[in-house]
């Protein structure tokens, strides 16, 4: 047995101590704790917490320990704030990036709007969960705090979806997504289905309040399309598109993005998805939004003609990593939003810091490549204002943000 104390928190939620000049990591260990257990390599994955500090809490899920889904169940909300700030604020610092960093904003229990569990068949009925930590086993979940109550309430429909798709061996995977009239359920790497399959999916719908079921791709029942509300506009996404993980997380990040581009008349919404910030923005202003999955485009745009009393948009499909617009393509824009993906926007910033624009909204989910690209700006004469740390994933390591970026 080792006995070592844990002196911070590593970038993945694991504790960090020193033994013999080395350091060891702790999972499920906090600051100040003093903890022992089989050294492993440079970890010690099942420790005993020999003193627990006062900022331990008990788990909210019972499941936490096992499950894969969590990390950081064991330590307060305060505490793991601050953690994660101050995660993003190194990774910026250490960029060479210095600026005002507003207090992070956490989504609360109970608020993912979607989820992506895994199901197989078992000896008795149904798995369904997700998979335990470092393993391929399925948890059969009794509880889950992160998902909203009606995607909680979604899960026995779910077992008999498992049971048509799914083998004792081969797992399906399934994307519940909250919409605003209903349960949308993605069911992917599954059995095909036989025609009886195919209508009984109909009566589990009705059953169990799904407005859509999409089958390896396919749209197999369609209640009633299932709608996103995005300011004035109602969205029906394509099946597993990109959703903003919580409303919350969505209004904290399009509050901070309303404030960055002022009251710009005409802005560019690059990697807009189906329509996040477009569609609030068109209140005030005529948007440009650019994405590259055509499909979200037209979900964008048809949301956009059926909502009233909004601004032009104009919705174009394209690969910015590829194509990304070049400077004179942004002549007349008076402020930008950017939100890629987690690869970030090397090519479009560097043609962006080219460009005529002043005022930037970058909203980005992963702080490395985002620093890579403010770095970018930075070298092209703006200014990193502030950032907006938004933890719409919590009890985990992730950490996204919005940033203002002017210059004059
Ligand atoms: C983080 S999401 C943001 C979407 C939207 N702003 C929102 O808040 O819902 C990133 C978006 O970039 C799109 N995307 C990924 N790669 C792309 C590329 N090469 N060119 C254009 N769009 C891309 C994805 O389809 C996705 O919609």
């Amino acid at each position: 047995m080792t006995e070592v104390r844990i002196h911070a928190l590593g970038h993945l939620g694991d504790g960090i101590a020193r033994h013999n000049g080395e350091e060891v990591f702790v999972p499920f260990a906090l600051p100040g704790e003093t903890v022992s257990g089989q050294l492993e390599g440079n970890r010690i994955e099942q420790p005993k917490i020999i003193t627990p500090v006062s900022d331990r809490i008990k788990p909210a899920c019972r499941h936490f320990k096992s499950c894969g889904g969590c990390t950081t169940q064991h330590a307060r909300d305060e505490v793991l704030a601050a953690w994660k700030l101050d995660q993003v604020k190194t990774t910026l610092s250490q960029a060479g990036l210095e600026t005002e960093f507003r207090p992070l904003i956490t989504s609360p229990p109970h608020s993912r709007r979607r989820a992506v569990f895994s199901g197989r068949r078992s000896k008795s009925g149904t798995i369904v969960g997700f998979h335990q930590r470092g393993s391929n086993d399925l948890i059969d979940l009794l509880e889950c705090p992160l998902v909203t109550p009606k995607i909680w309430a979604a899960i026995e429909g779910l077992r008999p979806l498992v049971l048509i798709g799914a083998s004792r061996k081969a797992e399906v995977r399934l994307t519940v997504t909250e919409a605003d009239n209903g349960i949308d359920v993605d069911v992917s790497e599954a059995k095909d289905l036989t025609p009886q399959q195919q209508s009984e999916l109909g009566l589990i719908a009705t059953r169990h309040g799904f407005s859509r079921i999409t089958w390896n791709g396919e749209v197999s029942v369609q209640a009633e399309p299932p709608y996103q509300t995005f300011g004035r506009a109602q969205v029906v996404p394509p099946p597993g598109a990109f959703l903003q993980a919580t409303r919350d997380g969505e209004q904290a990040l399009l509050s901070a993005v309303k404030e960055a581009v002022g009251n710009a008349d005409r802005i560019a919404d690059l990697f807009a998805g189906c329509g996040t910030f477009t569609l609030p923005l068109a209140e005030q202003a005529d948007i440009l939004a650019v994405e590259g999955d055509q499909s979200m485009v037209g979900a964008l745009l048809q949301g956009w003609r059926a909502a009233s009393g909004l601004h032009r948009v104009e919705g174009v499909a394209r690969d910015l990593f590829r194509r990304p617009l070049l400077p004179a393509e942004f002549k007349g824009i008076d402020a930008v939003v950017i939100d890629p993906p987690r690869s970030g926007a090397v090519a479009q910033v560097t043609e962006l810091a080219k460009s005529p624009v002043s005022r930037i909204a970058f909203v980005s989910c992963n702080p490395a490549t985002f620093a890579r690209d403010a770095h970018i700006l930075v070298d092209a004469g703006f200014v990193l204002d502030w950032v907006q740390v938004v933890d719409q994933f919590r009890w985990s390591a992730h950490a996204e943000l919005a940033a203002q970026f002017t210059r004059g």
